[in-house]
């Protein structure tokens, strides 16, 4: 993994790090993405017309993310929530979760896939064991070269 993109489309992601003012950039979203607490948090937002989303300036060869993620709630057929973590370049690495989106009662299933030099083809789904529509949750990647989980 070289360099971190991080891309948003659910209600509301907060995510802390050392400082987000110096070590991030907001690329796209507008006012939907916010630094807040002299650096401290950084929150996405979505809404009808757009998500939001953040670059890291420097690269990272390892490294943990967790962002807390609050699904929209009722009927959410049709909708994809997602983040990832994507290298530049042709040959790109990346590691995606997608959460689709269910008719309300209906569980939402989970899609996570990996990329290592532009190459996915290891997409996984499965069911949460709670409702990720009434709280807040942290949903980590770890990631170096040996390993992703
Ligand atoms: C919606 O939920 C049903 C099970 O109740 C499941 O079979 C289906 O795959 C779900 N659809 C999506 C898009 O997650």
């Amino acid at each position: 993994m070289t360099k971190t993109l991080l891309i948003i489309m659910g209600m509301l992601l907060a995510v802390h790090a050392t400082n987000f003012f110096n070590e991030f950039d907001i690329t796209w979203g507008g006012n939907r993405a916010k630094i807040l607490n002299s650096g401290e948090v950084l929150t996405l937002s979505l809404d009808s017309s757009s998500g939001s989303g953040f670059q890291s300036k420097n690269m990272y060869m390892f490294g943990r993310i967790g962002m807390q993620l609050k699904l929209v709630p009722g009927n959410s057929a049709g909708t994809v929530t997602s983040y990832y973590l994507k290298s530049d370049g042709s040959t790109w690495d990346e590691i995606d979760f997608e959460f689709l989106g269910n008719v309300t009662g209906e569980p939402y299933v989970v899609h996570t896939n990996v990329y290592t030099q532009g190459k996915g083809d290891r997409e996984q789904q499965f069911y949460l064991w709670f409702d990720p529509t009434k709280d807040f949750h942290t949903y980590s990647v770890l990631w170096n070269p040996q390993t992703v989980m």
